[in-house]
């Protein structure tokens, strides 16, 4: 399985991945994981908001157990974070049956669309839809980069968008939620590779307009220039100092720039603020004061500063009972939080859910550094078998 997906949306010059919503690597993505189903004779479902289902089992019985991840990726993203959970969980269901497992409950794997939100900016945008917490509205208004809306893209990748929106039936059939994620730090250790999710840093994503006048670089004196490209540089160290004093983070890892012609002052530059904290009281005092002091500096440089909200996540602390739950089925295995998000916190809102991560030795992720090892991949597969096999089997 592995094998076959690696080449999928790689790019050759980076060697990193580039599937995002509804571009033809995120088809072929799609088209593998309908295969693995129905080569398992799993019962497959598309849903309304495009996520993919493999089932075993009835899916209307209710009291699911349902595992899975997503094969979308962050733009030059690397090989584990998604594919390894929906890998993992395929082979755990081929663990389970070598097992000679008898199911008790329906087994269900996902692939959720589009949560990296690499396309329309929005992270998890087939978990949020499904539930509830993206309109449909919302969604319709998504425009990408090149101003295509996200109706449209998915109706030209083949998918009907006039259905999207909440899904609170089959939510209702869903018991437990379990993903396995690549761990995006440094927390597992080689002697306890897997370990179990605690709770997500509340973290969003924020855009911020810097409008200054476009002028010749090469005949407009200082005094005369409104230059944008001033107020976000100093924005962007902004925002480094006051995270680092809040003990949060807050990252500009994409920038537009326009007209981005080197002998032109820009008209526009368009920053895109990533910020996390441990709690939302931080968060969103440390963005206020990132915002605060870039409209000062936009007033110093002429240039106006408009921020708006594109993404959010509150904190999430996972199901209790079944993070204790798996924990001790897997003999005592790490308990730790993340600052990365998922699926699995827009669904622990509305079903008991929990996470495990396997280790990375690096800890890189959102790179095509990203790597884990073989061997602690193959203890993660054995996890997630025990812990479906405790969830979902007599
Ligand atoms: C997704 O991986 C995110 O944390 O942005
Ligand atoms: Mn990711
Ligand atoms: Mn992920």
């Amino acid at each position: 399985m592995w094998a076959e997906l690696l080449p999928v949306g790689r790019s050759a010059s980076s060697g990193g991945y580039r599937r995002f919503a509804w571009n033809s690597a995120d088809a072929e993505a799609r088209a593998w994981f309908r295969e693995q189903a129905l080569k398992r004779g799993l019962t497959y479902e598309l849903d309304r908001n495009g996520n993919q289902w493999a089932w075993l089992g009835d899916p209307a019985a209710g009291d699911a157990v349902v595992t899975g991840s997503h094969l979308d990726s962050v733009p030059d993203g690397g090989a584990f974070d998604g594919p390894l959970g929906v890998v993992s969980s395929f082979a755990a269901l081929d663990e389970l049956r070598a097992r000679g497992a008898e199911f008790t409950k329906p087994l269900a794997i996902v692939n959720f669309g589009d949560e990296e939100g690499a396309r329309f900016g929005v992270a998890c945008i087939g978990s949020r839809l499904t539930a509830g917490v993206l309109s449909p509205k919302a969604a319709f208004e998504l425009r990408d980069a090149d101003g295509v809306r996200l109706p449209d893209a998915m109706e030209k990748a083949g998918y009907d968008p006039a259905a999207i929106g909440a899904d609170t039936e089959r939510l209702g059939r869903i018991g437990a939620f379990v993903e396995l994620h690549v761990e995006q730090g440094r927390y597992l250790t080689a002697e306890q590779p897997v370990g179990v999710a605690s709770a997500i840093w509340p973290h969003g994503r924020w855009r911020f307009d810097f409008h200054g006048e476009a002028n010749h670089a090469g005949t407009t004196w200082i005094e005369d220039r409104r230059d944008p490209m001033l107020t976000f540089a100093d924005t962007v160290l902004t925002a480094r100092q006051r995270a680092q004093l809040a003990g949060s983070l807050a990252t500009f890892g994409k920038v537009a720039v326009e007209p981005n012609g080197t002998n032109a002052i820009a008209s526009l530059i368009r920053g895109w603020l990533d910020s996390r904290a441990a709690d939302e009281e931080t968060l969103h005092r440390v963005v206020e004061e990132i915002h605060a002091a870039a409209v000062a500096r936009g007033e110093q440089d002429g240039v106006k500063v408009e921020l708006t909200r594109e993404s959010y996540t509150p904190v999430v602390d996972f199901d209790g009972p079944l993070r204790d739950r798996l924990a001790a089925r897997l003999g005592g295995a790490p308990v730790l939080p993340t600052g990365a998000g998922h699926d699995a916190g827009i669904l622990a809102s509305a079903v008991p859910t929990a996470m495990l991560f396997v280790r990375n030795p690096s800890g890189v992720s959102h790179s095509p550094a990203e790597h884990a090892e073989l061997a602690d991949c193959l203890r993660g597969v054995e996890a997630l078998a025990d812990v479906l096999e405790d969830l979902a089997c007599r």
